[in-house]
């Protein structure tokens, strides 16, 4: 036993006598000493050969040695601990360039959108908005749709519980942004120049094709004086401006109730150009819009002089013009908030 008193005696010696330079050679205090290879272990490990009548004694004397180590690698450390801080600090590169910070971007519709209503905007038109919850009135009444009308049908449009006592009018989501063209010509007096971006609803069943809400840009214009070939130019000007000059357009005859005559405009595909594709249904045409001259009994409907006044109407929907120039073809990838699809558009403004 007297040799490991003499032993100990000398490790103490040593680690008082140990002076340390930098934190490098802290550390190989730390791994001499307090390591679990270390020379504290050892000594500790002599507990096994001591004899029972002596091993309390002798666990006192290891451990007060165990104590000295550890108080004197604090010592060293703290020593240390300020200039380690310091050198972290001066290895800070403030040259550097910085992290990249994500960016997001517009929605591919919002984009379309603004270009859209900027087009119009340069012909004139200002932007109205209206309600995406509509009565009945504002969405189908006034726009000439008989109480027997398709589009009235449970089927098609998203209807609004009535209230229990079933008063007041029948409240819905607007299936079209002529909702908003309704409240115009309410407040408004000829000369009226609007369009009406906004989001509708049709109880459709989701797919790449259909879904059950979407966004329109409607476009209404009532003055002395308005003619076909003032919704023709018009369109044309829009279709050019958003497309290019080489597109072309037709006209083929239909029919909405609100409007008399109607007409959907066709452009020739900008997919195949023509040759004939999916998206055309190898038509070499694409229908992206309606219009018409507005139905004197529309006008009627807010006290426009039909005599007086006559004007046209067109809708189109975003989507439609965003497939055609963003060739996307799934309508459910705009909602859908897939990053990998939405930041392909980042940086177009
Ligand atoms: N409101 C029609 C629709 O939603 C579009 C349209 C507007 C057609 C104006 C003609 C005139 O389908």
């Amino acid at each position: 036993m007297e040799s490991l008193l003499q032993q100990i005696k000398e490790h103490k010696a040593a680690i008082a006598a140990f002076d340390a330079n930098n934190a490098d050679e802290v550390e190989q205090f730390r791994i001499k000493w307090l390591g679990t290879k270390g020379l504290v272990k050892a000594i500790m490990g002599e507990m096994r050969n001591v004899p029972n009548e002596q091993k309390k004694e002798f666990g006192q004397i290891l451990n007060e040695f165990k104590l000295f180590a550890e108080a004197r690698f604090q010592e060293l450390q703290d020593q240390f601990a300020g200039a380690a801080t310091a050198a972290v600090s001066h290895s800070q590169d403030f040259s550097l360039p910085g992290d990249p910070v994500a960016v997001g971007s517009r929605h591919p519709l919002t984009l379309v959108r603004n270009e859209m209503v900027s087009i119009f905007k340069r012909l004139g038109f200002s932007v109205a908005e209206g309600p995406e919850i509509e009565d009945d009135w504002h969405n189908f009444g006034a726009m000439n749709l008989p109480e027997d009308h398709p589009a009235r049908d449970m089927q098609d449009t998203f209807y609004i519980k009535k209230p229990e006592d079933g008063n007041g009018p029948t409240w819905l989501l607007r299936t079209h942004t002529s909702s908003v063209q309704a409240r115009v010509m309410e407040n408004q007096k000829p000369p009226i120049r609007v369009i009406c971006p906004g989001r509708v609803y049709r109880n459709e069943t989701v797919s790449a094709r259909a879904h059950c809400f979407f966004h329109q840009v409607e476009g209404l214009y009532i003055d002395e004086n308005v003619s076909f070939a003032d919704l023709k130019q018009t369109l044309y000007f829009f279709v050019q401006e958003m497309f290019g000059k080489d597109v072309k357009v037709r006209f083929r005859p239909s029919y909405f109730p609100f409007t008399e005559p109607s007409a959907e405009m066709d452009i020739s595909c900008l997919i195949c150009e023509g040759k004939g594709c999916n998206i055309c249904k190898h038509t070499g045409w694409v229908e992206i819009l309606g219009s018409g001259m507005v139905h004197p009994k529309v006008l009627e409907n807010f006290g426009i002089d039909s005599n007086k006044y006559t004007g046209f109407a067109f809708g189109m929907g975003v989507e439609r013009i965003t497939q055609l120039k963003y060739q996307v073809n799934d309508l459910r990838l705009y909602s859908q908030n897939d990053v990998r699809f939405l930041k392909q558009f980042t940086g177009v403004v």
